[in-house]
């Protein structure tokens, strides 16, 4: 889908988060990295409407996630750096049955579909258990299981390794870079991640300062800091 910012600024209070960013996108893997306080929250929350820009418009595909965030929500799935945050249900599959709550299938359906994701990111094993008894990067994985049951087009992923250890942060990358064919926007401060990427985006104090490939733009943001 293309991703598309004309003059977008977002405020809260006196404080700007993101001024004026002009960007179109189109890439599958799009990286976003930068120092803490410099937007890169601001710039994933905009992609579901999660919060609205204070000025400009964005535009996911056909829609505008600050006039439409359902549709929006529907669209564009979030992974946030910690998953109790987004598990709800008390057991695993329940969780990832949750999102089908309101869809047309039957009961049997939403089950077997359930556990064909819970199954495709390796903990269909853990399907009865309680989802608060899982390891953070289980807790992680069946985030992911619970956003993509519904069939997002478009994966924003708001540092989801930042509380894992090292073999789970793998996993949860390779899950998220190589194993979804959804489009995905991974903010990241893990540079090798980022590096992995189609295109990277480098936030700084509220700006946009470079866009391109992973190469230039790491090597700037490493210089810059
Ligand atoms: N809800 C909010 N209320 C007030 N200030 C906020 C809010 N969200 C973000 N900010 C401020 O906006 C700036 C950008 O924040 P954020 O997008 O979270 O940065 P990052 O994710 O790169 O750390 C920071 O200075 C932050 O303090
Ligand atoms: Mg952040």
């Amino acid at each position: 889908m293309l991703i598309e910012f004309e003059s977008v600024s977002v405020s809260f209070d006196a404080k700007t988060a993101l001024d004026n960013i002009n960007l179109k996108l189109d890439q599958k893997r799009i990286g976003v990295i930068g120092l803490n306080g410099s937007g890169k929250s601001t710039f994933a929350r905009l992609l579901n409407g999660l919060i609205a820009p204070t000025e400009g418009t964005v535009t996911v595909g056909d829609i505008n996630p600050a006039t439409n965030p359902k549709a929006a929500r529907q669209q564009t799935g979030f992974i946030f750096s910690n998953p109790d945050v987004q598990i709800i249900m008390p057991t695993v599959i329940e969780d990832v049955s949750f999102t089908l709550r309101s869809s047309k299938l039957s009961k049997d359906e939403i089950r077997s579909k359930a556990l064909a994701t819970l199954e495709r990111f390796g903990i269909a094993h853990l399907a009865d258990q309680a989802a608060h008894s899982l390891s953070s990067g289980q807790k992680q994985l069946l985030a992911i299981s619970s956003i993509m049951v519904g069939e997002p087009k478009l994966i924003v992923a708001d540092e989801p390794t930042a509380l894992l250890d090292l073999a789970n942060a793998r996993l949860v990358s390779r899950v998220l870079l190589e194993q979804i064919e959804q489009q995905v926007v991974l903010v990241t401060h893990d540079l090798e991640l980022a590096a992995k990427c189609d295109i990277v985006l480098l936030f700084a104090g509220a700006k946009l300062v470079e866009v391109g490939e992973p190469a230039p733009v790491i090597s700037s943001y490493l210089a810059q800091n």
